[in-house]
């Protein structure tokens, strides 16, 4: 069997595991040829590739960041339009079966493919776990364990200034690893998306913390958090080339307005995109290489138009079409659970 595989949209920790269990299953296991994409759909609407052996250096890649094959967003509407020339180039390098790894963007234009024909088995990744169908994605892991460790350590430091400390962490639209992080580290708030905030509460939290002789405030804030209307107004950043929302800075603009109305002193910390980088947790080899195994065992089996899925402890295959129909957002109970840790 012949198998192309890519990674796209923004990278994640745990990418190069997976390459890596695909090509140890498919090739290793069935003696598979395996052709990998370039900087995710682009490799496969301009054709650049390149022949994966099963040798010492894919091998390496179990704790290496980033992905071997590179990675690009491209905008819907042209990935849409360009479905007939992806075809054409799994035809001309006679791919049987596509795995492509990404988030959702990714995975929706894998089940397009799928809707055309074409034999797809998907993986999901994203450190914002924001995946439907699936307990949780590789990537989130890491990048919880990175926000967890910045966040113990601006405790010491907020502590000794008698500080208030705003960590803007990651999470377009789902407040994962905000809510995940602010539990594992202790925060005194965290702001999520999905909850928009009142600044007024904002504030009346961190002045009953000082009030009862607490010594420092730490926030967690997902990069997507807005406040409710009437609250305060983000400055505006418009759309990007993909159609993305393009943030401002929610955390500084946050801090600087509880700075001018409890004139308390406030340092925002951005986390950005370290979050994304370098070698996965083992948590996250784990999930990485056993997604993988199964992609490879799925493409054998004949299972096509599916993603692969955590479920427990299982690793199951769940229908393209199910996995898009909507991101995996905080539901309102687990923001209550870390809400009893608040102020
Ligand atoms: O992968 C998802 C994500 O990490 C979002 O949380 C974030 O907004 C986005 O990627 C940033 O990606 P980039 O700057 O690479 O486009």
């Amino acid at each position: 069997m012949r198998i192309g595989i890519l990674t796209g949209g923004g990278d994640c920790p745990g990418l190069n595991a997976v390459i890596r269990a695909v090509v140890r299953t498919a090739n290793g296991r069935y003696g598979d040829s395996i052709v990998g994409f370039r900087d995710g759909w682009r490799g496969l609407l301009e054709d650049r590739k390149v022949q994966i052996q099963n040798d010492d250096r894919i091998d390496r890649l179990l704790t290496k960041g980033g992905t071997m094959l590179g990675t690009a967003r491209v905008n819907p509407d042209k990935l849409q339009a360009g479905i007939e020339q992806i075809k054409q180039t799994l035809d001309d390098n006679g791919v049987e079966v596509l795995i492509p790894i990404g988030g959702e963007g990714t995975l929706t234009a894998a089940r397009w493919l799928s809707e055309s024909g074409v034999d797809v088995v998907g993986v999901p990744k994203t450190i914002d776990n924001d995946i439907d169908c699936t307990d949780v994605t590789f990537g989130h892991d890491t990048a919880l364990t990175i926000a967890t460790d910045a966040i113990d350590r601006l405790h010491t430091t907020a502590e000794s200034h008698q500080r208030v400390m705003l960590v803007e962490v990651m999470g377009r639209h789902a407040g994962w690893i905000a809510v995940n992080a602010g539990l594992a580290s202790g925060a005194h708030l965290t702001l999520i998306p999905e909850q928009p905030f009142d600044v007024d509460e904002v504030c009346r939290l961190v002045k009953r913390r000082f009030q009862h002789g607490d010594s420092h405030f730490i926030c967690v804030v997902a990069e997507g958090a807005t406040p409710k209307a009437g609250s305060m107004t983000l400055r505006e950043g418009g759309i990007d080339e993909f159609g993305h929302k393009i943030f401002t800075g929610v955390a500084q603009q946050l801090g600087d307005e509880i700075q001018r109305r409890i004139g308390k002193e406030v340092r925002t910390t951005v986390l950005g995109h370290v979050q994304r980088g370098g070698t996965p947790t083992p948590y996250d080899r784990i999930l990485a290489t056993r997604f993988g195994v199964q992609a490879a065992e799925a493409a054998h089996a004949g299972k096509y138009g599916v993603m692969v899925a955590l479920h427990g402890t299982t690793i199951d295959l769940v229908p393209l079409a199910e996995a898009t129909r909507q991101l995996k957002t905080v539901p309102t109970d687990r923001y209550r659970e870390a809400a009893a840790f608040f102020g």
